[in-house]
């Protein structure tokens, strides 16, 4: 990997999610009144969450999920109602306490475990299914295929992700976001071609094991997201 854009990334993920937007995503991730571009946001990331957990067995009993990015811990949860043994990592410690706060009320036997850390660390242990919805969109092409990598190897069934599509409509959209107030934008995400992609996860050596499957593309106003799964083979 390239490890020095990777970590950089990561280090500038943290600051912006654990201190600059932090009370912004938790309002974001509430049911609280939100500004009409961000409320295009939260029903274009409802939306991907419901994509996302549509692709995975409808009972979850018995097998082992990571929540790879997991913000504020909402795709976690639901995994955790359907019976999976959940561990939801985030490099953000605020919002791994306020995902702990939120949740703790829930009587999941203990399946639900929020953990501040880098989602491709192999203690994390091994898993049938890894989710990682827009905390790969931040990070060049080559990384996310190598991060891709580091998670499949450990992963028995399935890695679910999504990236930023390149296309001209989002080049606008990053265009118009600048218009909006500080608060209102996003940290920096890196569009990614399909083309691309799919020509480094076939030559990738960690992913040989794994194909290409589903994929579905959800926009609604400013959030524009594509949903990818690698599956074993
Ligand atoms: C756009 S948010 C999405 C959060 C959550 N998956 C959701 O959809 O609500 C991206 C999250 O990924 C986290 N993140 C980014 N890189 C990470 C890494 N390498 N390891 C763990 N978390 C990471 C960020 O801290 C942030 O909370």
């Amino acid at each position: 990997m390239t490890t020095s854009t990777y970590a950089a990334r990561r280090a500038q993920l943290e600051t912006y999610f654990d201190r600059t937007a932090v009370e912004a995503w938790a309002r974001l991730t509430s049911d609280a009144p939100v500004s009409r571009v961000r409320a295009t946001v939260r029903a274009g990331r409802d939306a991907m969450r419901a994509e996302l957990l549509s692709w995975l067995p409808a009972d979850l009993s018995g097998r082992r999920l990571l929540d790879a990015g997991c913000g504020t811990g909402a795709l976690a949860v639901e995994a955790a109602r359907r019976g999976a043994e959940v561990v939801a990592v985030d490099v953000s410690p605020n919002l791994v306490e306020l995902a702990r706060e939120r949740h703790a009320g829930l009587r999941l036997s203990g399946r639900l475990h929020f953990q501040v850390g880098d989602m491709l660390d192999d203690t994390l242990g091994r898993f049938d299914h890894v989710v990682a919805m827009d905390s790969l969109i931040h990070y060049r092409t080559p990384d996310i295929v190598r991060a891709l990598a580091r998670l499949a190897r450990r992963t028995d069934a399935s890695v679910l992700f999504t990236v930023a599509p390149r296309t001209p409509l989002l080049t606008v959209m990053h265009a118009a976001g600048r218009l909006f107030p500080r608060g209102d934008r996003a940290p920096a995400i890196e569009p990614v071609g399909e083309g691309a992609l799919r020509r480094r996860v076939a030559a990738e050596p960690g992913l040989q094991g794994f194909a290409l499957a589903r994929s579905r593309r959800i926009n609604s106003g400013f959030y524009l997201s594509n949903a990818l799964e690698l599956v074993r083979r």
